[in-house]
């Protein structure tokens, strides 16, 4: 049915999908850079422009609603220009944004830059696990998708050990700006990418989505089968916002990426991520043990992000996140404690710092990689721009909102009840995993719609 187009068989498709997933998740590691790169600046920010902390909450979490902001429009953009677009959009954004940082004249400046930088993030972390989920075949999808999640957690390494080093001479320009290098390379890299096929399906390219998809698969067998899925999908156009207004299981599965990026950003990891030397300063450490131990939460963050790369496709994705949740708790929970009592000895710092990086080990293993990978998943073919709009934007406003309120936290209910209510938060989580979260595991994202669509509950949508 479809031989005219898969002319020329390709020697070596898995290399090619492999090239093809791991330049996408490049848009990965502008998201750590972005994460990480302004923990170490601000201290340097606030002494040149002489403004509050309430300033400088503006400037943390103007990129978090510019990201917001961005990863609505990306729905439609992604669906009117195509993936590869949207990316390349997103790319020439970031290196703006992050050269506008390094330039800006007045904290309102920065502000604005910020916000620049946010709208690339936001589009580029809209289309790129949107992206790695229709080129990726089903079998290494989840490993895919979080190869994603690890260039995020080195992006964010990167970012902590760029502005240690630039924190000796205050250089938060240098800090801010520097990050435009990787960024114009990934604008190079994005510029090589195919377009996705089911995108090209639904733009009427049926030739071009089978030249890439015999590229990315070599077997003629597996490509016609695909193909064939994907246009019995097509039948039925993408309606977004319509489908939601209409159909109630679409509703479910954009409440569930909802819930699932809520639950990832109430773990509490953005606490560490943002405010990480605060914390060490907490413990009693001195400003050298501070940033050290910062860059060791960021190795750890990007060595646990293994541990889910090898287990998601064979564990599958609830018994990683229920361990996940555990671990987090329990961290946490222990962090808690520890502060609680006071903490008089080097060893128990020692002992507190250890709970602390278990508790990044518990979120690099799972919830991290983890719900990107399902909210990619979960949504039906129709509404899927619309659902991981939904979702990516709630990632956003929580994680804006999870930064913003830290610190008064602290100052409000303390150090031992802050941590205490993120480690409570961690274990509801486990129970929400259990009556609502579907096992996704080798299963055709047509199925999990198949599922879906016949109105089956939630958790049972991946079997
Ligand atoms: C989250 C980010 C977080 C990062 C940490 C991502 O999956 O969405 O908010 O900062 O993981 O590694």
């Amino acid at each position: 049915m479809n031989s005219n187009a898969i002319a020329s068989p390709v020697t070596h498709p898995r290399a090619t999908v492999v090239f093809t997933c791991v330049l996408a998740a490049l848009a990965g590691l502008m998201f750590g850079l972005d994460i990480g790169v302004i923990s170490g600046a601000t201290q340097f920010i606030q002494a040149e422009f002489k403004v509050s902390d309430h300033v400088i909450e503006w400037i943390v979490s103007s990129m978090m609603f510019g990201a917001a902001v961005g990863a609505v429009a990306a729905g439609w953009l992604s669906a009117a220009l195509g993936r590869k677009r949207s990316l390349i959009l997103g790319a020439v954004l970031f290196v703006l944004g992050s050269l506008l940082c390094g330039l800006a004249w007045s904290p309102e400046t920065l502000i604005a830059a910020r916000l620049v930088l946010g709208l690339a993030i936001g589009v580029a972390t809209f289309t790129a696990p949107l992206y790695l989920a229709e080129v990726a075949p089903e079998h290494i999808r989840g490993a895919m998708i979080s190869t994603y999640q690890l260039m995020i957690t080195i992006g964010i390494l990167v970012a902590f050990l760029s502005d240690t080093a630039l924190s000796y001479t205050g250089a938060w320009r240098w800090m801010l700006g520097v990050i435009a290098i990787p960024g114009a390379l990934f604008l190079l890299g994005v510029l090589m990418l195919p377009d996705s096929p089911r995108w090209l399906m639904m733009r009427g390219r049926r030739d071009e989505a089978l030249g890439v998809l015999q590229r990315l698969r070599g077997d003629s067998a597996i490509v016609e089968r695909e193909a064939a899925d994907i246009e019995e999908q097509l039948k039925t156009p993408q309606r977004g916002w319509h489908l939601f207004l209409e159909n109630r299981n679409f509703r479910r599965s954009v409440g569930l990426g909802v819930l699932l990026q809520l639950m990832q950003q109430f773990t509490g990891m953005n606490v560490v991520m943002y405010y990480a030397p605060r914390i060490f300063q907490a413990m009693g450490y001195d400003t050298a043990a501070q940033m050290w131990f910062t860059a060791l939460v960021g190795l750890t963050n990007v060595l646990a992000t293994f541990i889910a790369i090898a287990l998601i496709d064979r564990w599958g994705r609830k018994p990683i996140l229920y361990t996940g949740f555990a671990v987090m708790a329990a961290g946490l929970g222990v962090v808690g404690a520890m502060m609680n009592g006071g903490i008089a000895t080097h060893a128990g710092q020692l002992f507190t710092v250890a709970m602390l990086l278990m508790f990044i080990i518990g979120f690099a293993m799972s919830a991290g990689p983890l719900v990107w990978t399902l909210c990619s998943e979960i949504q039906p073919l129709k509404g899927r721009d619309f659902g991981i709009g939904c979702s990516t934007f709630t990632n956003w406003i929580a994680n804006m909102v999870v930064g913003a309120t830290f610190l008064t936290l602290l100052n409000g209910i303390g150090n031992a009840h802050t941590f205490w209510l993120y480690a409570a938060l961690n274990l509801v989580f486990i129970g929400l995993t259990f009556w609502l979260i579907p096992e996704t595991k080798g299963i055709t994202l047509e199925q999990i719609e198949r599922n879906l669509m016949h109105g089956r509950r939630l958790r049972d949508i991946g079997r």
